[in-house]
């Protein structure tokens, strides 16, 4: 399935956890290891560690964590193929060829992939740039005002009348049906072989790394649809790509600005904007704030001023709020959009914008009130109601109070009620859902609960952090494998996940090393989930290694004393008529009275 162990050791090897992981977010030394702002989630406290000696990270706040290929994966959404390939590169690694597995055929699909991409681009600009594009550049050049060097820049394109134009040139390349089939470039059917696009202006959607995922394609008049987008692809997810990133993640601006259409982001870019992205043609989702949160702190929000584009910005505020940003809303005022702004007002008046721009939370209770006719008492209940609720999103006391403070000024609320019916909702539990919670944050949420709590097989926390705590020793001191595993068996630890960990630690006694362990391919991600945090727990709450002999035989003892005696009630109460067996437990019970570890 990939690379042989041997390499992958070689690779992790060769990339120091602490520069890979420093190149992109702040480290600061604390002890023995780093602590920084979690690049995975929002948040404002560092709960996100790298350990040197053990090569691994983890983040306390979000449960992420595992090896530098880890990292890369997660960090750049690349592939365990992709991300061995980058990290080799950075190493100057030559990687062997190797053959015949399935993430092979994976990332090999998706480079195939990307490939007929960029060759679809370079052909719909040529054409653009030729005789049949004439008609694809007027339209840039003058419905458009797109300079020259604009539409080189984005790469712009033109798909040409014939409906399989692209086809016959990509074929004439050698790409098969198969691959041109998957890239959604092209559409099979009983009628035969068509582009799917044709007659269109053309833009490149690239991802951070500037390579091309897809396309948008617009219609030069008033057709039907106005824009078709490439379908998803194993290179194209609209949820985690945004549209002009690659440009702006380069601009060295202290926000970004997000608009809703390419035509938006084109126009701002060429009027000196180039911190502008938009999303795909689809709803803005919690994967697009985690991706900005990767480049910025602060989001000012320039979708279109119509209806849909007031609901974009409503939608968009509480997701990357919770991502950690800070958010602003501009007002275009009478324009439908920044294309449309910049074309009238110029670059100064867009200037002028940004510095107006207000907080969205007060713009979103704006937007509440114009929707409550507050002449009337019951319709006013409601918008306060409302506003109450939505108050409840800031769980911090005092960014709370400061928004009731701020609201209570702008909306002329009564301060000291608007306080106490949010306090008293808070009490109640009550925090404002805007959303359903994005399904993979749930998938991780549980997973936290199944390492905290480890309600697996027993349902006892103590029990649990003895098990943790004995693994993560473990992960601090290989070299007390063999010692541990000589007064506790793997098969005796009582938490699933922790017996699982232990199975495979036993396995790997003599040579043991933990970011290695995480990348074996034995861990299913749960595993490899809970293990990086048993493994990073000691950086946060003290490490076996500042202990002393005496010290860490009284810990151990009193660990491996807890789990077994759990362990040993388990089986007594399993044991059913078997008497001779329940009192050989009985004897294992009360000889644990006098266990002691000795190293
Ligand atoms: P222009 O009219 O070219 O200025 O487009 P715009 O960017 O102002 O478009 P609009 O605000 O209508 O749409 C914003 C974005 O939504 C576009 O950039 C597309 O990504 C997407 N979009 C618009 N119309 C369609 C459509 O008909 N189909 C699909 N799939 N996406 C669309
Ligand atoms: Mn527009």
């Amino acid at each position: 399935m990939r690379y042989d162990n041997e390499t992958i050791e070689k690779v992790r090897n060769a990339n120091d956890i602490v520069d890979v992981i420093g190149r992109h977010v702040r480290l600061t030394k604390k002890g023995a290891n780093y602590f920084g702002l979690c690049p995975f989630h929002g948040e404002k406290t560092a709960s996100f560690s790298v350990s040197p000696r053990k090569q691994i990270f983890y983040c306390f706040g979000c449960g992420v964590g595992g090896s530098v290929i880890d990292f890369v994966m997660q960090y750049e959404n690349y592939s365990f193929q992709e991300a061995i390939k980058a990290l080799a590169d950075n190493a100057h690694i030559e990687l062997p060829e190797n053959t015949g597995y399935e993430d092979k055929k994976a990332s090999e699909l998706r480079a195939r992939l990307l490939e007929v991409n960029k060759e679809a681009a370079i052909y719909y600009n040529s054409i653009l740039r030729g005789p049949d594009g004439k008609i694809g550049l007027e339209y840039f050049r003058d419905k458009r005002a797109l300079r020259d060097e604009t539409i080189m820049h984005f790469g712009l394109g033109y798909s040409a009348k014939s409906s399989d134009s692209l086809y016959n040139y990509l074929k004439s390349k050698g790409y098969d049906d198969g691959l041109l089939n998957k890239s959604g470039l092209v559409t099979f059917s009983e009628k035969g072989t068509r582009d799917k696009f044709w007659n269109r202006v053309m833009f490149p959607i690239m991802d951070t790394n500037n390579r091309v995922i897809g396309f948008g394609g617009r219609v030069m008049g008033d057709g039907e649809p106005k824009y078709l987008n490439s379908p998803e692809t194993p290179v194209f997810d609209k949820s985690s790509n945004l549209y002009g990133l690659n440009f702006a993640k380069k601009s060295r601006q202290k926000f970004l600005l997000l608009c809703e259409g390419y035509m938006d982001v084109i126009a701002l870019h060429q009027a000196g904007f180039t911190n502008a992205v938009a999303s795909l043609g689809t709803a803005f989702t919690d994967k697009h704030a985690r991706l900005l949160k990767r480049y910025t702190d602060n989001v000012i929000l320039t979708q279109d001023s119509d209806k849909a584009g007031i609901n974009a910005k409503m939608k968009a505020f509480p997701i990357l709020y919770e991502a950690g940003l800070n958010v602003k809303v501009l007002d275009m005022g009478q324009y439908k959009d920044p294309d449309e702004f910049i074309k009238a007002e110029g670059a100064e008046g867009y200037e002028r914008c940004i510095r107006n721009a207000k907080n969205a939370f007060i713009f979103v209770i704006s937007v509440l009130r114009d929707s409550f006719d507050l002449s009337d008492p019951a319709e006013k209940t409601a918008f306060v109601r409302e506003t109450v609720d939505r108050l409840c999103m800031f769980k911090d006391p005092m960014e709370r109070e400061n928004y009731v403070d701020s609201v209570s000024r702008e909306f002329m609320l009564n301060r000291d009620e608007l306080m106490r019916m949010t306090e008293r909702k808070m009490e109640n539990g009550g925090s404002y859902t805007y959303r359903d919670l994005p399904a993979d944050r749930i998938a991780s949420q549980r997973r936290q609960t199944v390492s905290d709590a480890g309600t697996d097989d027993v349902n006892d926390t103590q029990t649990a952090s003895y098990e943790m705590l004995l693994i993560s020793w473990l992960a601090e001191r290989p070299d007390l494998c063999e010692t541990v595993f000589g007064y506790i068996k793997p098969e005796e630890f009582n938490m699933k996940s922790c017996r699982l960990l232990a199975e495979a630690i036993h396995k790997h006694i003599g040579d043991f090393e933990p970011a290695a362990f995480l990348n074996s391919p034995e861990l299913g991600e749960e595993e490899r989930r809970n293990a990086a945090k048993m493994f990073a727990e000691p950086d946060r709450s003290g490490s076996i290694l500042n202990m002393n002999q005496a010290e860490i035989e009284k810990g151990l003892t009193e660990a491996i004393r807890a789990i077994r005696s759990v362990h040993i009630d388990r089986e007594m109460s399993a044991c059913g008529n078997d008497m001779i067996k329940f009192q050989n437990l009985l004897r294992d019970k009360n000889a644990l009275r006098d266990f002691k570890v000795r190293l």
